[in-house]
């Protein structure tokens, strides 16, 4: 058998010193159809990678075919028991149950339910770089771009604030097992731990609900019915975790990498230094070019074709968001971080898949955004100058897009 041309996107050591985007554009410039076979060494399960923006969004508006429930949306291989427990979170379910319980969750994220959080959402990223400001220096993950997401969806759900330190540790263990500095040296035992913390703390949250009826997201899903029933407990529990995991992890990675993209690219701060109302249109470039999952999972449930490319049925298909936020066929030098692509592309947020497309688009996308508009406008004029203190940490993850620790320091605007 001759040995697979391309670079294994499955590899965690491929995220680890941030510089992926060029491996990928070799992959890319190497490909010979418009979605290619890669081997993976590392579990022995090949896949299908969708290098087209267009043949992404037909795979992911057709999910009776490109399922997320038959081996989950995390491109991962778990055993049969994962499988089958997983599947009752919504991201790993198929129509039509997806969408009844889609429904229950959904109108805690519409836009003008995200708007009403505005204001409390802006004293708190005040508060956060008020903590920072007078120093001159932070760990940027940890005291800035983590804050906010964990306040907010912690706020949304009904949890004190307090315990946010507790959720930061928890998601993290669940989320990054394949970086050892984060997960131990028994990652699975770390996560597993980690997922029972948050059961119970869902389960505490569900008594007090029982006493007293809460009128946030966990009143919302311990009173929402699919076909005439309640959640079970367990169902109830993942909904909780998914939440708060998509919730946090997701929009810190995007803050993160926007910061350090910007570091990188002084002339660029500076012009929102200048003009804050291009702040929206920069992260919308923040999530174009390094959204915070990188990559998610379909299984194909019957022998199909895509873009002239025959797939079979049970084989995997990534839906790899970054390679698909750099096809050439969609942005100009798709390569280049460039804030004022917003100006010359006035739709780049509907052009990029920083929150997938189809079935399962993000149900926080409305929230994501109004975070990054907030943290960005809050900190660009009062951490001035900012400089990097040392090389930039990243996770070692092929899901999770992660920075694990960016020390800066900077001025403090007068
Ligand atoms: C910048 C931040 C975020 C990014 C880049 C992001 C990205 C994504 C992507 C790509 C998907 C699609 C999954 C798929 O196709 O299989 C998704 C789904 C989802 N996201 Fe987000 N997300 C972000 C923030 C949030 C926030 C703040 C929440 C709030 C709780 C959230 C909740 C969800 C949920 C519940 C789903 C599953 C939707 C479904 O299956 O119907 N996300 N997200």
């Amino acid at each position: 058998m001759s040995e697979c041309p391309y670079t294994n996107l499955l590899d965690p050591d491929l995220y680890a010193a941030g510089n992926h985007h060029h491996a990928l554009q070799e992959l890319r410039d190497r490909a010979d159809a418009p979605i290619i076979k890669i081997d993976d060494p590392l579990t022995g399960v090949p896949y299908w990678a969708v290098l087209q923006r267009a043949h992404a969004d037909e795979i992911a508006k057709n999910p009776a075919v490109f399922s997320s429930e038959k081996r989950l949306t995390v491109p991962t291989e778990y055993d049969d028991d994962t499988v089958a427990m997983q599947t009752q979170m919504l991201v790993n379910m198929d129509p039509p149950k997806h969408g009844k319980f889609r429904r229950i969750a959904r109108n805690a994220f519409t836009p003008k339910a995200v708007e009403s959080y505005h204001d409390t959402f802006k004293k708190y990223a005040r508060e956060i770089i008020d903590n920072v400001a007078d120093s001159g220096h932070c760990e940027f993950v940890t005291d800035v771009a983590a804050e906010l997401p964990l306040m907010a969806i912690l706020d949304l759900c009904g949890v004190p604030r307090d315990d946010r330190k507790k959720f930061f540790t928890w998601t993290n263990q669940m989320m990054f097992q394949e970086d050892e500095e984060i997960g131990g040296a028994d990652p699975a035992a770390a996560a597993q731990e980690a997922a029972a913390n948050i059961y119970m703390y869902a389960g505490e949250l569900a008594k007090k609900h029982a006493e007293q009826p809460l009128t946030n997201i966990v009143g919302a899903l311990l009173d929402g019915e699919v076909e005439d029933e309640k959640l079970t407990e367990e169902e109830f529990q993942l909904f909780f975790l998914m939440l708060i995991a998509a919730g946090n992890e997701s929009t810190r990675s995007v803050t993160a990498h926007g910061m350090r993209l910007l570091m990188e690219h002084p002339d660029q701060l500076q012009m929102l230094v200048d003009d804050p109302g291009m702040i929206p249109g920069a992260c919308e470039e923040m999530l174009r070019y390094n959204p915070a999952f990188v990559t998610m999972r379909r299984t194909v449930m019957e022998d199909t074709e895509v873009g002239g490319v025959a797939m079979k049925e049970g084989d995997k298909v990534l839906l790899h968001w970054h390679l698909i936020n750099q096809d050439d066929s969609v942005f100009e030098d798709p390569m280049a971080f460039d804030i004022t692509r917003a100006q010359r592309m006035p739709e780049l947020s509907r052009e990029h898949r920083a929150f997938g497309v189809g079935t399962h688009f993000c149900l926080g996308s409305h929230l994501a955004r109004m975070e990054l508009h907030i943290m960005f406008a809050e900190l660009i004029p009062r951490l001035r100058n900012p400089r990097f203190e040392e090389p930039v940490k990243y996770v070692r993850d092929y899901f999770v897009n992660g920075i694990k620790e960016m020390k800066i320091s900077f001025d403090t605007a007068a």
